[in-house]
């Protein structure tokens, strides 16, 4: 037990390093949280973050497919010593690094004592390659899941509006309160149709929090549901390059505004003169 907090701790350390450390989590899967993770690093990088993202999803590897890139090594490799963190990262667009997690993200929560040592020095110098370390965790409450929620500086939590993710964010929060207690919560409302819709999931949570679990949480943005993200997923290029333009990718960089404490208004759905003349003919 005490190894494997040693291991969280370099990744969550505050005061010696200025990486901070975000974990990415829902608590149904399938909403959004490696399009998120993927695009809100390239997003941050266009605001001069240098960005490190740890695919910590034991299921498929995601990340690394989502920027169409083959992942040869993994953390497995790291653990056993048969590689240096250097030599497991890919580098993704925007200089972005890509720590493909494998089996052996599991296992970094359980280390022998010998592969422990070999595990921080690696981690160590993580911290002085990046500025922010993202962690795509996978859905719900693994037990290595909980570790990174607990370790990490910020939680982002996904959700869509649909009640069955409303319910299972609810269910990870509640859990949360007693294992993470102190990480603040950020939620992110994925794939609204509208910036009411989004408020409205937000309020709905927000209300059972406060009643039933006496805790608070931070509306941190919302993404409109956009068919690019699905044609940029087809195309293994992420939104943030294939389009940037696109109204989700928008939402995204407001939200990396936030992240990196610079302030933007939130985008409307369609700006422009496009918007211009929607309301305009709205108005009459
Ligand atoms: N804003 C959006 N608009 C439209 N489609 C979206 C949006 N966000 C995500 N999707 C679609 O939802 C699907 C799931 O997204 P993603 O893989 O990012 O979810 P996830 O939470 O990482 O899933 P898992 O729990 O399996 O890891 C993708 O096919 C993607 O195209
Ligand atoms: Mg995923």
């Amino acid at each position: 037990m005490h190894d494997q907090a040693s291991v969280l701790r370099i990744l969550a350390k505050k005061e010696k390093s200025k990486m901070r450390v975000i974990a990415v989590t829902s608590g149904k899967g399938g909403v959004g949280k490696t399009s998120l993770t993927v695009n809100l690093a390239l997003a941050l990088a266009e605001y001069g973050q240098r960005v490190v993202i740890l695919d910590g999803d034991l299921g498929l590897a995601n990340v690394d497919v989502a920027f169409g890139l083959i992942a040869r090594y993994t953390v497995e490799h790291l653990l056993c010593g048969e590689k240096t963190i250097e030599e497991i990262m890919l580098t993704g667009p925007r200089g972005i690094g890509i720590i493909p997690g494998g089996s052996g993200v599991q296992n970094l929560a359980n280390l022998d004592r010998d592969k422990l040592s070999n595990v921080i020095l690696n981690l160590g110098r993580l911290e002085k390659m990046a500025d922010l370390l993202i962690i795509d965790t996978g859905a719900g409450l693994g037990y290595t899941v909980t570790n990174f929620l607990q370790a990490a500086d910020d939680i982002i939590m996904v959700t869509t509006p649909e009640p069955t993710a409303l319910t299972d964010a609810y269910g990870l929060l509640k859990t949360l309160r007693k294992e993470a207690g102190e990480v603040p919560i950020h939620i992110v409302v994925n794939r609204v149709r509208s910036e009411n819709d989004a408020q409205a999931t937000f309020n709905r949570l927000e209300t059972a929090v406060r009643k039933f679990l006496h805790g608070s949480l931070n509306f941190m943005g919302w993404v409109y549901d956009d068919p690019l993200v699905g044609c940029s997923v087809m195309q293994q290029d992420p939104l943030g390059i294939s389009f940037p333009e696109s109204s989700a990718y928008r939402c995204i960089q407001w939200i990396a505004s936030k992240v990196s404490g610079i302030y933007q208004s939130p985008p409307r759905q369609a700006g422009g003169v496009k918007g211009f003349l929607n309301k305009l003919l709205r108005s009459f």
